[in-house]
């Protein structure tokens, strides 16, 4: 409708009316009458807010959406249609790979492109608005949703945002695109010793200067929604944080979409200490200017009293109201309540070969080899192959968050080698159970997981020795183990992040026959790889490579895919080193360089300081050579048209061609602040054919330069620094240059 319309319909609404808008509730609310009681009164929602409500939360299916709708339509004053959001994050039923996968391609161009593909799957069977991305920086491998995340790195986790939006909203192209909510705003990646829902506490100057910019870049992208996180922000509870809702987001960055909470995260206000009742929550939230209350009855039950007490502005209720229509306008819900979806929609484009064929080109190109002693890529029909671990044939190898998907349209690795290899050449048995304990897992709702079903003692001692005799007779033998699908995700904190029990042992007494073993790693976040690396022959991380992940494994395994992915995270030597990143200050005692000798720098007496597996690091079956770093001159000037041009030569000295992910990093010698020793500037990807050598060029800007002076102005300060360029955060060559007034 016409702004016009728009406009006189609010004017219609009464305030009870115009507080539903501000109301999310889950599906169950809206069943039929008798149903919908149970779910109604355990919410503390009354009918008539449910009549009035403006959305609803992870209801997905053409059908439900459709039945709900219409019995929501028959019954709503005004006809305001519902408006139906999910958590569609990294894929609907094609699922790809997991974010930290997705960002190990150092592709958001393709990413983009996968986005696309996946707002069409998950609209065709009604969601209008999916939870996604999330954009929150990650640092710490304790904390279980370094999944959903693209890296540790503010730069990549911005060109990452930036893609999903544009992918997800696809220039609002009818059918094929759906409203993106970035979450959550803002810093929930950094809780307190990795643990999940813990205190996030930083610098306000480490929060602008490297935990903001994911955010802000999906907001320039132009996101729909944002969603507060469930952590404090300088001590205040975001969603009650008016200087990071109002002042930074909606002021100093213009966004005036949606703010939606966190789940409850209203409500628990009252939980962190800063509301004493529900309507203090809502007063709080409200004057935060959030604009959604996510499956709680704070704002239902009691908006209207506070205003009614003059302790809040109508205006502020009809603000909310007026941005959540004018969302609703955008999508064409007045027109169209259903958004598009039907049945035959979506069974005609849900995981369709063109989609299938896009989730196995991303997760060949997500998975990142991490050691390779010359076995690996392996040789089709001409060596003996035993398949073992708890994820040879496990569909659950699409991550924690595909919350929505149907697991069975998994490829498994099993199923992926049976098509490529002759019987004589292949044996498959799982050999171990994924834990020891499943009970520390706890409840996790609707997932549909499949394998938390433990082994009896009978069953571990036969696939016990079923594995041992399967490795005698093997060449070669390809472990599938990993973390279990529920270690990682929401609530997946861990503080042992390293392979569990059951498959360790295993993979130690296949060693001990003296096997060759490939390792291929599924987990949700770093892990502690210390324990193990030595045993494996190579290792392959797969992080949950989505729906396609058995059939891409096989193409990396095999040779038909020449991996390219590259570490976004930085890999522990051990856990105690969390959180562990790469861009780290120098410290005054820094370990290496230092004027104090011995023990007295900064470093640990058991444990190195670096990573295992560095940021940027992956290796590949090319191999690539990196030299004569020149630079076109090594001054630039704060004048805008002012750059130095970097280049650099890339050979690949090998006979096999593949691709190269060329990354530049600076580093500020002197500032006002201390400043990393190493910050990611830019990255390029290259295609070597064999023996082929290219010229890569940067461009350095004076905007490169700029950071969070300690007056907090963003500015470069004139100084020297260095460019540095290579295949990773470790292996670099350097050059100097400075900054003039
Ligand atoms: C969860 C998550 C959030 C998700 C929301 C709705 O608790 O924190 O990422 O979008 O609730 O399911």
């Amino acid at each position: 409708m016409t702004e016009q319309q728009l406009l006189d319909l609010f004017h219609q609404m009464t305030l009870e009316e115009k507080i539903g808008q501000l109301v999310q509730l889950d599906g169950g609310c809206f069943g039929t009458d008798a149903m919908a009681v149970g779910p109604r009164e355990k919410l503390g929602v009354t009918e008539e807010t449910v009549r009035n409500c403006g959305s609803v939360l992870n209801v997905l299916g053409a059908e439900k959406v459709h039945e709900i709708q219409d019995h929501f339509l028959a019954e709503n004053r005004l006809k305001i249609p519902l408006l139906f959001m999910a958590d569609v994050i990294y894929g609907y039923q094609t699922v790809f790979p997991i974010p930290l996968g997705l960002g190990s391609t150092w592709n958001p161009k393709l990413i983009r492109e996968d986005y696309k593909l996946i707002a069409e799957e998950a609209c065709s069977d009604g969601d209008m608005v999916t939870f996604s991305p999330p954009a929150d920086l990650i640092r710490d491998a304790r904390w279980g949703r370094c999944l959903e995340m693209p890296g540790e790195d503010p730069v990549l986790i911005s060109h990452f945002s930036k893609a999903m939006v544009e992918g997800f909203q696809n220039t609002w192209e009818k059918g094929k695109s759906v409203a993106s909510c970035l979450k959550h705003f803002a810093g929930y990646g950094a809780p307190e010793a990795g643990r999940e829902y813990n205190t996030v506490d930083m610098s306000k100057r480490r929060f602008l200067q490297d935990f903001l910019p994911g955010y802000k870049s999906a907001v320039d992208a132009g996101c729909e929604l944002v969603m507060t996180s469930f952590n404090t922000v300088d001590e205040i509870p975001a969603t009650a944080n008016k200087w990071l809702m109002d002042d930074i987001l909606r002021k100093e960055w213009g966004f005036n979409g949606v703010i939606i909470t966190d789940y409850a995260a209203i409500s628990e206000l009252k939980a962190h200490g800063v509301a004493a009742d529900d309507a203090e929550a809502a007063k709080l939230a409200i004057n935060a200017t959030v604009d959604i209350d996510m499956k709680t009855s704070c704002y239902a039950n009691n908006l209207a009293d506070l205003v009614a007490r003059h302790e809040i502005d109508e205006a502020q209720i009809d603000a909310a109201c007026y941005r959540i229509l004018t969302l609703k306008n955008k999508l064409g819900l007045f027109e169209d309540p259903y958004y598009g979806c039907s049945v035959e929609k979506r069974d005609s484009v849900i995981c369709s070969p063109e989609k299938i064929s896009a989730a196995r080109k991303t997760a060949n190109r997500s998975m990142v080899l991490l050691k390779n002693d010359d076995i690996l890529p392996l040789k089709r029909n001409k060596q003996k192959i035993a398949l073992i671990g708890p994820y040879a044939d496990s569909l659950d190898i699409v991550g924690m968050w595909a919350v929505h998907a149907d697991h069975k349209h998994s490829i498994t690795i099993k199923q992926a080698m049976e098509n490529v290899l002759d019987n004589e050449y292949f044996t498959f048995t799982k050999g171990c159970d994924f834990l020891d304990d499943y009970s520390s897992l706890g409840e996790f709702g609707f997932i549909p997981t499949i394998a938390n079903g433990k082994f009896t003692p009978e069953q571990s001692v036969i696939e016990h020795e079923n594995a041992l005799t399967l490795a005698k007779e093997a060449d070669v033998v390809v472990l599938a183990m990993g973390e279990h699908m529920l270690q990682s995700g929401e609530s997946g904190s861990r503080t042992d992040i390293t392979l569990p029990e059951p498959q360790k042992q295993l993979l130690h007494e296949i060693k001990a026959l003296g096997k060759k073993i490939v390792l291929v790693l599924f987990n949700g976040r770093p892990l502690a790889l210390t324990d193990i690396i030595e045993d494996c022959d190579a290792v392959l991380e797969a992080w949950f490579p989505g729906t396609a992940g058995g059939l891409s494994i096989c193409d990396c395994l095999f040779g038909d895919y020449n991996p390219s992915g590259r570490l976004t995270v930085s890999f522990p030597y051990h856990v105690g080193q969390e959180p562990l990143y790469y861009s780290q200050f120098a410290t005054g005692r820094p370990a290496n360089g230092s004027t104090h000798s011995g023990r007295f720098v900064s470093r640990y007496l058991d444990c190195p300081n670096e990573a295992l597996f560095p940021f940027g690091y992956g290796l590949s079956y090319h191999k690539a050579e990196y030299s004569n770093l020149t630079l076109s001159q090594t001054k630039i000037s704060k004048s805008a048209d002012d750059s130095i041009q970097v280049s650099i030569t890339v050979t690949n000295t090998s006979g096999t061609s593949g691709t190269e992910t060329v990354q530049l990093y600076l580093r500020d010698l002197v500032g006002s602040v201390v400043r990393p020793i190493l910050e990611l500037k830019d990255f390029k990807q290259i295609y070597l054919g064999a023996h082929e050598t290219q010229k890569v060029t940067f461009t350095i800007t004076e905007e490169m330069l700029r950071f969070y002076t300690k007056d907090y102005t963003y500015q470069s300060e004139p100084g020297n620094f260095k460019v540095f360029v290579g295949p990773n955060s470790a292996e670099l060559l350097e050059a100097d240059f400075s900054l003039t007034i």
